[in-house]
């Protein structure tokens, strides 16, 4: 996440917004950052509405997690449903909705992961995952990607190297992580265009082996099948199946870390469907129950009862509010055909986003599945341009409509607008990005 962006539409704050920033910086730890300076009040559909009554068209949806826009009915239906129901129980007794939401969880998983366990977070489903890895197989070892974001506990933070800014000042972190490169072919390969990926490959992991940790000792690779926070990187085909056949070769765990990737996100329910690569553990959060807060980790049967009862918990993880929000947001999913809007939607995104590319010469390189979009700024010298990015958000925001940024520099616009998104809705975001994009001189 950047770390501080302060943009407001108009570039005008109003005495109203102005008096909520200061009781927030008053009440609110500093380090819990904001994107923006808008102060929500309302949010409905695509849209948000803020104090002073202004709409902007949500491209962020919550760091991607409003996947159906902001309180879908059926949604909102079934949390009202189980409010007047039961409301908390965690392990003092089964409950239906949890068995339920298992269930359906299952159901969008390949075979044969049809196991599940519920946290919160997606840093609590790492944290879990990881204890599993090393609880099953015996071995210490936890292999990630240089790059990846995977949260910010402690357990999460030893695995996230998406910017230092979330490892520094917390050392010691979690020992026996391994990082290694991803393949991130446009800005950190050396290759040229032509030539396969030789990390896409396998041969930093065989390096990994031969030289710091024998792959006898390792647990875990831990994987994002897209990165997210480290740059809307998508791998280059291979790769995944790749490190499918290293685990298989080895007796190591493959964790898809699908937080922010899963639950229909890219056009299919997983990233991992579009190369039909099938993980060991599979981790799901953010969009799963619409804004309430769940993860879930989903395994085999055979693996998750190689974890023995209590060795690991949670009060509030499961909790029957979120499991109603989580059957209800796959099932409106399903019934909406909301995979297939995604893919076409996200087709029709990166075309435009081609065509300013040729009209402008940026966004130097764009790249996505579905409704997980990246457009990545450099410069004439190749350098990456986070202040052509920050000028393109601050004037979509101007005209309402919200961009979040990532990558290691910033210089990525990250569009991941809702599923639900109309065509009047799409063509309004094009139209506003593309004046903010082709208006801005390239440097
Ligand atoms: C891929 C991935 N994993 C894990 C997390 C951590 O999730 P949470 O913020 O819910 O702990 C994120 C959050 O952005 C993520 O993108």
């Amino acid at each position: 996440m950047a770390n501080t962006t302060s943009s407001s539409a108009d570039g005008e704050v109003s005495q109203l917004a102005r008096d909520w920033h200061q009781r927030d910086h008053r009440a609110v730890a500093g380090v819990y950052s904001r994107y923006t300076d808008i102060v929500l009040q309302d949010a409905q559909g695509s849209y948000l509405v803020d104090v002073d009554g202004r709409r902007y068209l949500d491209f962020g949806c919550g760091i991607g997690v409003t996947s159906l826009g902001h309180r879908h009915p059926a949604v909102a239906e079934a949390v009202h449903r189980q409010v007047d129901s039961y409301w908390h129980t965690s392990v003092v007794t089964e409950h239906v909705r949890l068995t339920e939401a298992a269930e359906r969880v299952a159901r969008i998983c390949p075979d044969p992961l049809d196991t599940v366990f519920f946290a919160n977070s997606g840093a609590e489903v790492v944290d879990g995952a990881m204890k599993l890895a090393r609880r099953a197989t015996g071995r210490r070892g936890i292999v990630a990607f240089r790059g990846g974001f995977h949260g910010r506990t402690f357990g999460a933070a030893s695995v996230t190297t998406s910017k230092v800014h979330y490892r520094e000042g917390y050392g010691p972190l979690l020992p026996d992580v391994y990082i290694t490169p991803y393949p991130y072919c446009f800005r950190e390969c050396h290759h040229t265009p032509a030539e396969p990926c030789p990390i896409a490959a396998g041969e930093e992991l065989d390096r990994l082996f031969q030289r710091i940790i024998p792959a006898e000792e390792v647990a875990a690779i831990l994987v994002e099948p897209i990165q997210g926070e480290g740059g809307y990187v998508v791998p280059p085909k291979g790769f995944l199946a790749t490190l499918r056949r290293i685990c298989d070769r080895h007796g190591i765990l493959l964790i898809a870390d699908e937080v922010q990737s899963g639950v229909a996100r890219t056009g299919k329910w997983l990233a991992l469907d579009h190369d039909q690569v099938v993980p060991d553990i599979l981790l799901l959060a953010k969009a799963l129950a619409s804004g309430l807060p769940l993860g879930a980790i989903v395994a085999s049967r055979q693996l998750m009862d190689r974890w023995p009862a209590g060795a690991h918990g949670t009060t509030f993880g499961g909790n029957p509010i979120s499991c109603a929000a989580a059957i209800a947001t796959l099932d409106v999913i399903e019934r909406e055909g909301l995979r297939d809007r995604a893919a076409e939607l996200g087709g029709r995104i990166q075309a435009a986003a081609r065509g300013w590319k040729e009209k402008v010469g940026g966004p130097s390189d764009v790249r996505g599945r579905g409704l997980m979009i990246g457009l990545e700024f450099l410069d004439s010298a190749g350098l990456p341009d986070a202040e052509r990015v920050e000028e393109i958000r601050a004037a979509c925001l101007r005209r309402g409509l919200l961009l979040l940024s990532c990558g290691l520099d910033d210089n990525v616009i990250r569009l991941i607008p809702p599923l639900t998104l109309s065509d009047g809705e799409l063509a309004e975001a094009l139209e506003v990005m593309e004046s903010a994009i082709t208006g801005v001189e390239v440097r």
